[in-house]
């Protein structure tokens, strides 16, 4: 390791801009048909007038009234969704009928209102588990189900394209939207995405990629400044994005709300047009976030206003944002068009954008929504979804699985208030929660005073936090030394019950981030003394303690997990996470998770701990500005190149068995003969050499020479899942890693390439490849690249940092 980078490169270089070649998974569009679509948009466009296609553009959605003085509440009622996120407008003249179509979040089910007035009927959706969950399985082929049983909700409500998935990379473990997304790698953030994009549209609706890009704050999400490096923002930032657009053919994608390097994302050029569709070849329309751009000089969610850029509409649709959300700026670009600022023809490539993919929707194709979706199926996708992603962190003496039907007491306000799912535009109204309380009453013999006694300290106490959607806010757990009947009710239990299970909860979501302080990441004084004393007493007695975390996003484990046996990350699974955990705890389930992101010792620990949410520039108060000057060393990518012990390893879960990996071998390299086009082909046996069934995930860790550029030490390239192996049972997976994927981002001459040397692939069960802390270390196979291989050129100066900032302007993290 040559020492870390702390300063951005920043070299003109002219090479022309060149398509990336094709993608390794057949993308569920079908591009004939979407030719015949665009040519019938194109069509279409010579019967509009002016004014009809800026309606198109501005697509009225939510709240406008509150904002502008706009009503868009009668299109809402005219179309009888209620609570969907906005519309496309649609068009009827003399010539040309286009219905409007509909948009709807999000991330973990269908958001839609339950209740209509004067209506029997209800409307409820699946509450899916989370993003971080879902990512967590490493199971594609389970998300694409999830994302088909999703998507045919959308389709059965009446919904044309869903507002998700969500797909940032989780920089920093505070972001209060991390539940929404999947990984710190965009390597499995953009195979899950795609599998999330397939599944979706395999109903013939829409899916919305979001949020594009280098989204990684809630803190003054409008106005915050992304400032990072050419190299970082290709390389892990719109890295997972690409895999997506290219695997999976979105219908649409999402730009973010903040800058990058200076200029919003959605008035990026760059970003929106040369990069997304001039190298990706995305065929979709691209939406801007709600509000996002300035367009209604809203400064920091909503808290005041600013002078408004009405040139923004106008710049949006020039740098190829198509759709601006929600809407209101009809009248901003017909002054654009009129000031000269923006030409009809870039008019005309949007609308056309959009209109070729509004012919595809269930809307324009008049299809007849039941409005009934089989709930009941899907609610037993949810479970297994969530109980496939739950990550097994400690499991010291065989712990888990407890017998079924143990006397076990349960502690902790998380039991009876668990928690489904983030909140803000992730929120779902699902028609129940499974609670972990009775889930697990279910199962075991419960121990009722306990439970009894959480259940009266919710009831009295729940006013007391602030009401949330989706649940209540960070539980209020009750001090053992404030109350004399809890501390006898745990010296009764640790007499007669078997087992102790202690749930500890964290809410959080969209427009605010998470501190590193008690109540939130941290635990509190009153939860430290419940893990302490159940600990205490139960071990006395010679039975273990479960801690479950019912949580949004990574909590410290530090201080408390040497007091416990056993600790299960359950994140939030949506509508059936009680019924999940359960699932674990008796075994009915072998655990197969691993994480998705690193679990850090401490929080100061993480490369962006002193960066995050960003900087106060103006000194106004409220964070602009975001150095990402832990460039590429995001995640594991940083731990395992800087020697930072983590807590937890990225790609780390235990499971009830055990899994032997056999015959690590290179299949074939044909990398040298192809260049470009070719690949490397790994196989490993995976043997199931414990007591019970289980699934490994395998995960492939490459390390490259350094020639030109300086590289973390590992990296993820590859990834696969077993099918539930018996014990004795082996599966051999294979794992390909094409040339793209293998590539490094060149920023000085514009090119992603592949440099030429000895590499290294770890095939191992986490990226503690060195077993320094987890296991054993994982020997490592070699294959040579004989020269370097050139695999894409790319935009000259595309995303180069802003005037003004330097070097000096990104502060070391060491
Ligand atoms: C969120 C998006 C969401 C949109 C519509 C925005 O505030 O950032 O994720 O899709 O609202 O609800």
């Amino acid at each position: 390791m040559s020492g870390m980078q702390t300063k951005p490169k920043l070299l003109a270089i002219l090479i022309a801009a060149t398509a990336m070649t094709a993608c390794s998974m057949t993308p569920k569009t079908n591009p004939d048909a979407d030719l015949q679509y665009r040519e019938n948009a194109q069509a279409m466009l010579q019967k509009l007038s002016l004014e009809e296609k800026l309606n198109i553009l501005s697509g009225p959605g939510i709240d406008l009234e509150h904002y502008r003085g706009i009503d868009a509440t009668n299109l809402a009622k005219e179309k009888n969704v209620l609570g969907v996120a906005g519309y496309i407008n649609g068009v009827k003249n003399d010539s040309v009928d286009i219905p409007a179509v509909k948009l709807a979040d999000g991330p973990a089910g269908l958001r839609i209102r339950p209740t209509r007035d004067n209506d029997d009927q209800t409307y409820y959706a699946t509450a899916w588990p989370i993003g971080s969950l879902l990512a967590s399985s490493w199971d594609t082929d389970l998300v694409q189900k999830v994302g088909a049983a999703e998507g045919n909700e959308v389709k059965e409500y009446g919904v044309d394209f869903l507002l998700a998935p969500g797909m940032n990379i989780q920089r920093n473990p505070l972001l209060g939207r991390n539940f929404e997304y999947y990984s710190e790698d965009p390597l499995l953030s953009g195979k899950i995405a795609a599998a999330m994009v397939s599944g979706v549209q395999s109903n013939d609706v829409g899916a919305t990629i979001k949020h594009f890009v280098a989204n990684n704050a809630e803190t003054n999400r409008f106005f915050n400044n992304t400032i990072a490096d050419p190299r970082t923002l290709r390389e892990i930032y719109l890295r997972g994005f690409q895999i997506a657009v290219e695997e999976s053919q979105p219908w649409a994608i999402m730009s973010s709300y903040n800058l990058v390097n200076g200029t919003y994302v959605n008035q990026r050029k760059d970003i929106m047009n040369d990069i997304l569709r001039g190298e990706w070849n995305f065929s979709g329309l691209a939406m801007s976030d709600w509000f996002a751009g300035n367009v209604f000089g809203l400064k920091s969610d909503f808290r005041g206003r600013i002078e408004r850029d009405q040139e923004s509409a106008a710049k949006q649709v020039t740098a190829g944002n198509d759709l601006i959300e929600p809407g209101g700026v009809k009248e901003d670009l017909a002054a654009s068009v009129s000031a000269g600022t923006l030409t009809e023809a870039d008019v005309d490539k949007s609308v056309v954008a959009i209109l070729t993919q509004m012919h595809k929707t269930p809307s324009y194709n008049q299809y007849e929504y039941s409005n009934t979706p089989d709930l009941r199926t899907h609610a037993v996708l949810a479970r297994q979804a969530a109980a496939e992603g739950m990550v097994l962190l400690k499991n010291e003496a065989a712990t888990l699985p407890l017998k079924p039907q143990a006397k076990v007491a349960s502690f902790g306000t998380t039991q009876i208030n668990t928690l489904k799912g983030g909140t803000g535009s992730g929120n779902v109204n699902s028609a129940y929660i499974s609670h972990i309380a009775s889930a697990l009453g279910e199962r075991f013999t419960l121990n009722t005073a306990v439970t009894d006694f959480y259940n009266q300290y919710f009831e009295a106490n729940k006013q007391k936090t602030k009401a949330l959607i989706g649940g209540y806010d960070f539980s209020d757990e009750p001090a053992v030394s404030d109350h004399s009947q809890l501390k006898q009710l745990i010296a009764e239990a640790a007499v007669n019950d078997a087992a102790a299970v202690i749930t500890i909860g964290r809410q959080a979501g969209e427009g605010g981030d998470r501190t590193a302080t008690q109540g939130d990441y941290l635990l509190t004084d009153a939860e430290l003394e419940t893990i302490s004393a159940v600990s205490q007493t139960f071990h006395a007695q010679s039975k273990p303690v479960t801690v479950v975390l019912n949580v949004n996003g990574l909590v410290d484990t530090t201080m408390w997990g040497n007091k416990v046996d056993s600790i299960l990350l359950a994140y939030m699974g949506g509508q059936e996470t009680g019924h999940a955990i359960a699932d674990i705890l008796v075994g009915d389930v072998n655990p197969s998770g691993k994480l998705a992101q690193t679990v850090p010792v401490q929080y100061s620990d993480v490369p962006s701990a002193s960066t995050f949410p960003g900087k106060d520039i103006d000194d106004d108060g409220m964070v602009d500005a975001s150095y990402y000057n832990e460039g590429l060393y995001v995640g594991y990518r940083y731990y395992s190149s800087f020697d930072t012990a983590p807590a937890y390893p990225f790609g780390y879960g235990l499971s009830y068995t055990n899994f032997e990996y056999r015959n690590p071998h290179v299949v074939t390299n044909t990398l040298n003969a192809d260049g470009a086009s070719g690949k490397l082909t790994l196989s490993v046996t995976i043997a199931n050499n414990g007591k019970s069934a289980g699934k490994e995930v395998a995960q492939v860790y490459i390390s490259a020479p350094e020639v030109k550029l300086e590289k973390p030490v590992i990296e993820l390239k590859a990834f696969d899942k077993t099918t539930l192996l018996k014990p004795g049972q082996t599966e051999e997976l294979t794992l390909t890693i094409p040339a793209k994927t293998l590539a490094s981002f060149d920023p000085d001459h514009n090119q992603w390439i592949v440099e030429p040397g000895q590499y290294q692939a770890y095939i191992a069960p986490s990226s503690d490849v060195s077993g320094s802390n987890f296991g054993n270390a994982t020997k490592p196979v070699t294959f040579t690249i004989n020269q370097e291989i050139v695999v894409a050129k790319t935009t000259p100066n595309a995303l180069a940092l802003q005037d003004g900032v330097n070097q000096a302007d990104f502060v070391t993290i060491k």
